[in-house]
C-alpha cells in the first residue's frame, strides 16, 4: 500500500498566513500541520508516501521530513502545478502509485481517538474498491455528505448539499484499490474547474465497491483549514498532551512502536531536540535499557 499527502492547494480562508508559508507546515500547536496526516499513515502501516504540493512549497516540505530515512520511510516528493482538484492527487502521483493499492489523505486533516490504527489497517487490507470514514458534524453543508439505505449502506455522497441528508461528513481519509487511477483518468472537471474526490467516490459507490466506516463519539477529525479549525486543533492537541503526557503525532515515537526505527535511533533523534520538549518526547519513548 502506498500512501499520499495531498498538500498543496491555495489555503485561500487562511490568507494572510498562508502568504509566506504553506497551510500545512502552520504550527499545530507544537508540531508542522503535515505531522499529523503522516502519522495517520505510519498507524496504518503505510511506508511509502508521496508528498504532493505547489512547485514554491514542496522545497519547504523537503526541508521538513527529508527523504523519510530517519524514520524507516521512504518519502517522495511530486509538484502539483495548480490546485486542480484532489483527485488530482492521483493524476500527479499516478507513476508513485504504479500497480499498489493507495491511500490519500489530505495535508489538513487531523485524526484522533482510539482504534484508528487498527481500523484504517483493516480498511487497507481488506478494501476491494475504496474505504471512506464518515465523520458526524454540525455543518454537513461544508462537506461531502454520505447518504445511506436502511441497512446504512451507502447510497450516494453529495458534495457540499444546500439541504444536507444526513449529518455524516465524508473525511479526508481514502483508501482505494490499484483502478482509482483509472478511474481518475476518466472524470471530468467540475464547474470550479477541479477534479472532485467525490466523483471518483461515486464510481465506486455505483459500483457497490465503496465501504463507509463511521468513526464515532470516541474520534476527533479535526479540519485546520480555517482560523478557528487551526486554533481548535492546537488547543485540543495541547489539552490532551498536557492531561495525559502522551504526545499526539510524535512520528518517531510512532515509527518505534511500528518496528520502522529501533531504540537506538530513537534516542539518537530524540538527542538532536533534546532542548524542545518534543525532543524529550522522543527520548522519553525509548528511554536508555530500552531493547535497541
Ligand atoms: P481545501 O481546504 O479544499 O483547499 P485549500 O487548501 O486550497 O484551502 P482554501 O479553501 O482555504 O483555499 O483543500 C483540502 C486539502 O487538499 C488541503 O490540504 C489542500 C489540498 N489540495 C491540494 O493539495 N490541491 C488541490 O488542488 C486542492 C483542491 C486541495
Amino acid at each position: 500500500m502506498k500512501g499520499i499527502i495531498l498538500a498543496g492547494g491555495s489555503g485561500t480562508r487562511l490568507y494572510p498566513l498562508t502568504r509566506a508559508l504553506s497551510k500545512q507546515l502552520l504550527p499545530v500547536y507544537d508540531k508542522p500541520m503535515i505531522y499529523y496526516p503522516l502519522s495517520t499513515l505510519m498507524l496504518g502501516g503505510i511506508r511509502e508516501v508521496l508528498i504532493i504540493s505547489t512547485p514554491t512549497d514542496l522545497p519547504a516540505f523537503r526541508r521538513v521530513l527529508g527523504d523519510g530515512s530517519d524514520l524507516g520511510l521512504q518519502l517522495q516528493y511530486a509538484v502539483q502545478p495548480r490546485p486542480a482538484g484532489i483527485a488530482d492527487a492521483f493524476r500527479v502521483g499516478a507513476a508513485f502509485v504504479g500497480r499498489d493499492p493507495v491511500t490519500l489523505i489530505l495535508g489538513d486533516n487531523i485524526f484522533y481517538g482510539q482504534g484508528l490504527a487498527l481500523l484504517l489497517r483493516r480498511a487497507v487490507r481488506e478494501v476491494t474498491g475504496c474505504a471512506l470514514f464518515g465523520y458526524t458534524v454540525a455543518d454537513p453543508h461544508r462537506y461531502g455528505v454520505a447518504e445511506t439505505d436502511a441497512d446504512g449502506r451507502l447510497t450516494r455522497i453529495v458534495e457540499k448539499p444546500a439541504d444536507p441528508r444526513s449529518s455524516e461528513a465524508i473525511t479526508g481519509l481514502y483508501v482505494y484499490t490499484n483502478d482509482v487511477l483509472e478511474i481518475a483518468r476518466g472524470i471530468l472537471p467540475s464547474h470550479r474547474g477541479e477534479l472532485e474526490i467525490t466523483d471518483v467516490n461515486q464510481v465506486y459507490v455505483n459500483e457497490g465497491r465503496a465501504t463507509l466506516h463511521s468513526l464515532g463519539r470516541g474520534y476527533a477529525w479535526l479540519d485546520a483549514g480555517t482560523y478557528d479549525g487551526l486554533l481548535s486543533a492546537s488547543q485540543f492537541v495541547q489539552a490532551i498532551q498536557h492531561r495525559q503526557g502522551i504526545p499526539i503525532a510524535c512520528l518517531e515515537e510512532i515509527a518505534l512502536r511500528m518496528g520502522y526505527i529501533d531504540a537506538r535511533t530513537c534516542r539518537a533523534l530524540g538527542e538532536r531536540h533534546a532542548h524542545s520538549p518534543y525532543g524529550q518526547y522522543v527520548l522519553a519513548a525509548a528511554p536508555i535499557g530500552a531493547s535497541a
